[in-house]
Parts: structure tokens; sequence; C-alpha cells
């Protein structure tokens, strides 16, 4: 059973006004050159703060960014993110150097309506992934509320994701988290059938926990990606010089026999887009079928694969997508992942794509506007799924719990 929003506050059940609030935001996104790459992240953040804007909380953000070695690790600096959102909220960010309790607490006394505050990188602190109590009281020493809206951090049990929300009594999450929980449970509770799960990326190790929890629930398997080389490899089908995780074989061989004895369907490439390397320059063809010669490697899944694929996901009706279906990046090994986003969208099914490297890949397509949901979460949305409790999500319900207690005496 899904874990839902038992015992979770939300933003609504909150009265804001005068009070200082810390806002726990994924606004990890993709930088170059001090310039934000895919803004989804900061924009997704938006709705909360500006609700707790309007009702007159004293807003501090907080977020991680990449994961520095140190504060010295200036490239990993939250600059850009406060400038940008200071655009995008019409509203004037301070980004605040240093998370010292009394300097946060001073600074807040003296916002105007019109600013907030953003924290610099959590993780410039050491305190921040080790889940310090000493961190999370220099924290608490300003919070009267703590909103968790960073579902993408909501799998670590780090100090602002953890240790802090412990510590406060007045807390619950923003309206990205209630998204995200509503959408993913509707893939655990009775999900309309047929539900098809497809499977991509690199490495099968990362999906084994989901694909032990979806085995029992989906309907069918769609499987793209370097996954899929380790799958046709365990099935004897040369697979040349593709990527294919050799300790892995074992149990790609017993998952097909455990998909078949349940009767359900499992796709796999029955041709490929193979290439010499994947560096640019490299001589590429298309495959007539499964087999991949000595020399050549699996960078996409082919025409016929992706005309099996589209025509499996225009019968269903719940979908779930996490991985993609090759190296999308590269132009020339796209059309399978494209291909396959476009099968998602034009469905009539719920469809909805883990974060990461799918979500990256959807929107490349140009079809991310037409799925029901986007994760923002990759490594949270898959730990959700596979039924793990996260923690930042299971310290806001014992909240719930310890408060009853109290209550009680
Ligand atoms: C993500 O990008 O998936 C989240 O922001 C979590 O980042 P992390 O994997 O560095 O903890």
């Amino acid at each position: 059973m899904a874990s839902g929003l038992r015992g979770i506050r939300t933003v609504r059940d909150f009265e804001f006004k005068d009070k200082v609030v810390f806002l726990r935001l994924d606004l990890n996104a993709p930088i170059e050159d001090g310039k934000i790459t895919d803004e989804t992240r900061l924009r997704a953040s938006l709705p909360t703060i500006k609700y707790i804007q309007e009702k007159g909380g004293k807003i501090v953000m907080a977020s991680h960014l990449g994961r520095p070695k140190s504060a010295n690790d200036k490239e990993f600096s939250l600059e850009p993110v406060a400038q940008r959102l200071s655009e995008l909220l019409d509203a004037e960010v301070i980004l605040a150097e240093e998370p010292l309790a009394e300097a946060i607490k001073g600074l807040t006394m003296s916002l105007k309506k019109n600013q907030m505050i953003l924290l610099e990188n959590l993780r410039f602190e050491s305190g921040e992934t080790k889940n310090s109590a000493e961190f999370a009281q220099t924290l608490a020493g300003f919070t009267q509320i703590y909103i968790n809206d960073a579902f993408g951090a909501s799998h670590r049990a780090h100090a602002s994701i953890h240790a802090l929300p412990e510590m406060v009594r007045e807390k619950g999450i923003g309206f990205l988290i209630e998204k995200e929980i509503q959408m993913l449970d509707q893939l655990l509770d009775n999900p309309k059938r047929p539900y098809i799960a497809v499977l991509g990326g690199a490495k099968i190790s990362d999906k084994i926990a989901v694909i032990e929890k979806l085995i029992d629930v989906v309907d069918g398997f769609i499987i793209g990606g370097a996954m899929a080389y380790t799958f046709l490899k365990a099935l004897e089908t040369p697979v040349g010089k593709s990527l294919v995780e050799e300790d892995r074989l074992k149990y790609s061989r017993e998952m097909v026999e455990r998909i078949k004895a349940r009767n359900k369907t499992l796709l796999l490439p029955v041709d490929h887009v193979i290439s010499t390397g994947i560096k640019d320059g490299a001589s590429a063809k298309t495959t007539t079928n499964a087999i991949i010669p000595e020399g050549w490697m699996g960078v996409d899944i082919g025409p016929q694969t992706l005309k099996n694929y589209s025509n499996l996901l225009s019968e269903a009706n719940t979908i779930f997508w996490n991985g993609p279906m090759g190296v999308f990046e590269t132009p020339e090994f796209s059309k399978g992942s494209f291909g396959l986003a476009k099968a998602v969208a034009e469905s009539k099914a719920l469809k909805v794509v883990g974060g990461g490297d799918s979500a990256a890949a959807a929107e490349a397509s140009g079809y991310a506007s037409q799925m029901s949901h986007i994760s923002t979460g990759g490594g949270a949305s898959l730990e959700y799924l596979q039924g793990d409790k996260l923690p930042g999500l299971e310290v806001l319900r014992k909240a719930k719990t310890s408060e009853k207690m109290e209550a009680k005496v």
C-alpha cells in the first residue's frame, strides 16, 4: 500500500504570518559557466515560495547544490540560483554566506515584504551530509516553521532534511512534494491496467530493487538502454563490446524466468543502433536483428524495437518510464529515447516519468508537456516506488505521532 500523506501536514495547515519559515528546496540545478542550463527545479519550487510569501511568512530558503568537497568549491555556490530566483519571483533574494543562527535571526527581523533569504549551499557545511545534530541545532535556532519541498533530496538523511525537522514542532511539506506523492501513489494504489514499466539507463544494479517491487505490480516490462545488453547477453545473444554488467547475468536470466512464470510481457530490443564508440566521429549503423557484431557496441534501440515498444505503450493505461533508451545526448543516438518519449506522450495512459536522465530525455524530446507527471527526483522517485521509507517524509509523519502522544499525557 502507498504511504500517502498520512500524518503529514501541508503548507495549507499553517499560519505563516510573521513567522520565520525554513523552506528546504531542491535547487540542485545544472550550472555551466555560471549559467543555469535547466531551471525545472527552480520553477517547480515557485508555487510554495509564493504561497508562503503571500501568507506573510519570513522565508529562509535552503538547498544543496552538487557535491562540493568544501566551502572553497565556489563553483557550487548558489549565487546564480539566487539571481535567477529573484527574477522569477520578482523579489529580492539575499544570499546569506553563513547560516549562523543569530545572524540569520537578525536578518529575518529586518526583512521587507518583497525580500527573502537564501542560505548558501548547505553542503558547504560538513554537518549537512552527516545529519549532524549540532548543525541542525544552528538551523533550528532561527526556524519557527519547517517546510520541506525538496522531494529530490528527501531520500537523504541529511541535517536539513532529517535532523532539523526532528527538532522543530511545526513542520510540513510544500505543493511540490504533495503533488509528487499524489502522482506516485497512483502507481502504487490500484493502477489502471495494463500497467507497463519502461526501464532504461546504464545499470541493472541501480534498478534491481524497483524491478523486484514492480514484478508483481506491472503487466509488462519494456527494457532499453545499456541495461538491455546485460539481459540479451544473459539470453546468449552476442552483444559485441556493449556495456554489460557481468555480475548481473545470472540475476537477469532469473528475472526473465520469473517474468515469464507470471505470464507477464517482457520486451527486449530486436534491433539496435550500434557504433564503434560513443565519441564524435565514430561510425554508426543500424542492425537488422538483435545480434551486435564483434567490435561494435549498442548505443540506442533500433527502429523495429521502437515500433514494438510504441505498440505496447499505445495499449497501456498506466506507464512508468525511468531511464533513456540510449545515449540520447548524441543526436545520432537519440531517436530511440525521443521516439519512446513520443509514444509515451501520445498514449492515453497515466504517464509518469522518473526524474534524472529520463526527465532530461523527455525534456529534450519536446514531449515533456504531454506527460502526466515528471518527477523532480531521480533517486527519490525510485526509492518511493520501490516502497522504501524516505527519511525526509517519515520525520514529518513521526511529528504527528509524538504530538498525539504529548497531547495524551
Ligand atoms: C538529485 O539531483 O537527484 C538530488 O538533488 C539529490 O542530489 P544528491 O544525489 O547529490 O543527493
